[in-house]
Formats: structure tokens, sequence, C-alpha cells
């Protein structure tokens, strides 16, 4: 089971890299930094678990360059590819050459299960987003966790657009592989206010008591 940190601040990922198995960028989080593919490279060297990287070309041939590109920046790198038809003909290429990838805005079974079929390492399904539209987001990673069983697929599972711990246990306990998550979110499952309470009260009634 895998943790990974939705992000592409040095500083959260320094903070929290004995925490996390990998980080996961994308487009938007990392148009907040100024140089986006050296910000890419330090996240490789900081973290050596995977390091997704999406592609930003739309056309099959020019999201093949780019994964060509991507995979050579480091040994940590997946190619982040979304998930349109011309990223699932891109990602059949992906397989062929051995190099990883995270098939990315999934929101459907069917579509994880081409994912699945083509090779992908990790699919991506977004929970807040549908979330967001009032849809189940949890239930689709259920569904698909059921039906990647099914069939023995080896692709895995990689819970996206998490909202909250809530949202990170519901998806454990659908058999999520991997989960995504914010820094917010991160701190939030590392702390709780009832263990330092506890261990305060502890230390306390310790130290009074060896006076
Ligand atoms: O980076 C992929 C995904 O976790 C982004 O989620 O919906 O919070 O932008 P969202």
């Amino acid at each position: 089971m895998e943790f990974f940190l939705d992000s592409s601040s040095l500083e959260e990922i320094s903070e929290f890299s004995e925490f996390i198995d990998g980080v996961t960028t994308n487009p938007t989080l990392l148009s907040k930094v100024d140089k986006p593919y050296k910000t890419i490279e330090k996240i490789t060297e900081i973290i050596s678990g995977p390091v997704s990287l999406e592609v930003i070309s739309t056309t099959k041939d020019e999201i093949i360059n780019e994964i060509d590109n991507i995979s050579r920046i480091a040994k940590n790198i997946v190619v982040k590819i979304p998930l349109t038809t011309n990223g699932l003909i891109a990602l059949k290429y992906a397989t062929s050459k051995g190099i990883k990838t995270n098939l990315t805005l999934c929101f459907s079974e069917t579509q994880a299960v081409f994912a699945a079929k083509f090779g992908a390492t990790y699919v991506s399904p977004f929970i807040g987003r549908l979330d967001d539209l009032g849809l189940d987001g949890i239930n689709l990673i259920y569904n698909i966790c059921e039906i990647f069983n099914n069939y023995n697929f080896n692709t895995k599972v990689l819970s996206a657009s998490v909202r909250s711990t809530a949202h990170v246990v519901a998806a454990m306990k659908a058999g999520s592989d991997a989960i995504t998550v914010p820094a917010k979110i991160l701190k939030q499952m590392l702390y709780h206010p009832l263990t330092n309470i506890g261990l305060d009260t502890f230390l306390k009634d310790w130290n009074k008591s060896k006076k």
C-alpha cells in the first residue's frame, strides 16, 4: 500500500519525505513553480520512490514524444498520461518500451479497464471531482478494485483527488493500492490532537512523580 504526496512544493516534499512512498504532480501543481522541469529533477533526487510527471501534449505522436523525453529525466519517473483515446494509444507505446505510467483523469470503470488492458502501471480515479458533482467517487474505487481483481490486472489503483482523511480511509477499505494526497490531508493522517494531549499528560504525571 503506497501513500503519495500530491505536490510540486520542494518544501512540502522535503518535510514529509520520511512518510511518503512517492510524489504525484500535475500541470496545475507545476504551474505554481518557476522552473517545473528543474523542480521535477530535484523531486526525483529527494524521493527515491515513483514521481509522476504529466504530459501536456494531446495528440498521439506528441504524447509519445513526451513519453520518451520524460522517461529519461530519472529512473523513478512515472509518466502521467490523461485517459483520452490518444493517451491510451500512447500508453501502448510506453508499455512496449517498459516505461512506467500513471493514467490520470480517470472517471469511469471502463476507462480504468482500458488503462489496465494496455499495461498502465497506475490508474488514477479522481474521487473528489466526482463528489463535487454529487456523484459517488468512492464507489468508483470499490468498483475498479473489484473489476481488477476479477481479471487479475496488474495495474495499481492510485486513488486521487482526495479531499479528506475520510476519503483516505474509504479508499483503503475499497482496496486502493495507492492514494495520493495534498500536504494538508497528509498532516491530518499523521497527527491526532488526542495523541499530543495524551503524551503531555503522561509526561506531566511522570515528571510530577519524580519530584
Ligand atoms: O493530481 C491529481 C489529483 O490528485 C488532483 O486532484 O481534484 O484536487 O485537483 P484535485
